[in-house]
């Protein structure tokens, strides 16, 4: 049985001060024992804060990207090895918005999954076609392409550090969501892929997310389809409240 994992995105939200209410909250309210792993994605400068509120709750944290060199001449970026040194477990890598907005590539993006894999980090693994890819049938194509050149030199025993984060462009931040049979659909052509290039058991064991205006009214239909293993969650991890019932959604 995998475990379900629910992670927010908070993409670029909340000062120090206003992320350590949110987690103070939040940890209030799914405290004990949730059946899902939960894990908060902040921006760096919330990291010191977030873990510091975090520590001793079952809440884990994350960062929203990273550059793929240990270390060196490149200004204003971040470093997997500094991520681990201030407590971070896991880290976003490819979300669309910065395939987007940042030039990121295929190629980028497995330099840094091998990287944050190689620096002990867990790695979300974001793919997704957008609504022209979709409209034009090639959304599998996307998607496999994607997961291929994003694993490229990724081994076996490391894909158990890494969570794939379906998440179709269309639905993020729009308030539409995919339906639970098209995001199960993608899902679970997104774990034959792994079957393909990896093996049967690894493809059983991978945690394949769904992200795109996940909310608590949606959750548990979405976490319910055999193949969706958790959510990415940007606007509703922003409120206490809604986050707390789609960690509820998926025990
Ligand atoms: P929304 O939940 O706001 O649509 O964002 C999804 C997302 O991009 C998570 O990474």
């Amino acid at each position: 049985m995998r475990r379900k994992v629910i992670a927010g995105n908070w993409k670029m939200n909340l000062t120090p001060a206003e992320a350590k209410v949110l987690v103070g909250d939040l940890a209030g309210k799914i405290a004990g024992n949730p059946a899902c792993d939960v894990v908060v994605c902040v921006p760096f400068v919330d990291i010191a804060t977030v873990v510091e509120a975090t520590a001793g709750t079952c809440i884990k944290v994350g960062a929203q990207n990273m550059h793929q060199a240990e270390k060196g001449a490149f200004t204003g970026e971040i470093s997997a090895p500094m991520l681990v040194a201030c407590g971070v477990e896991y880290v976003v890598i490819g979300h669309s918005e910065r395939r987007q907005y940042f030039s990121e590539t295929d190629e980028t993006v497995n330099a840094k999954v091998k990287s944050a894999l190689a620096a002990g980090l867990k790695v979300i693994l974001c793919v997704g076609e957008t609504l022209a890819e979709r409209e034009t049938g090639v959304t599998e194509e996307t998607v496999s392409r994607q997961v291929k050149l994003g694993l490229v030199g990724v081994t076996e025993a490391q894909l158990a550090n890494v969570i794939i984060a379906y998440e179709p462009v269309w639905a993020i931040g729009t308030g539409v969501t995919a339906s639970d049979e098209q995001a199960e659909e993608t899902c679970a052509f997104t774990r034959g892929v792994i079957a393909e290039v990896y093996s049967a058991a690894a493809a059983d064991a991978i945690v394949i997310q769904y992200g795109g205006s996940m909310n608590a009214a949606n959750a548990a239909g979405l976490l319910s389809m055999g193949n969706i293993d958790g959510g990415l969650v940007g606007g509703a991890s922003l409120k206490a409240d809604d986050f707390a019932t789609i960690v509820t959604a998926a025990g």
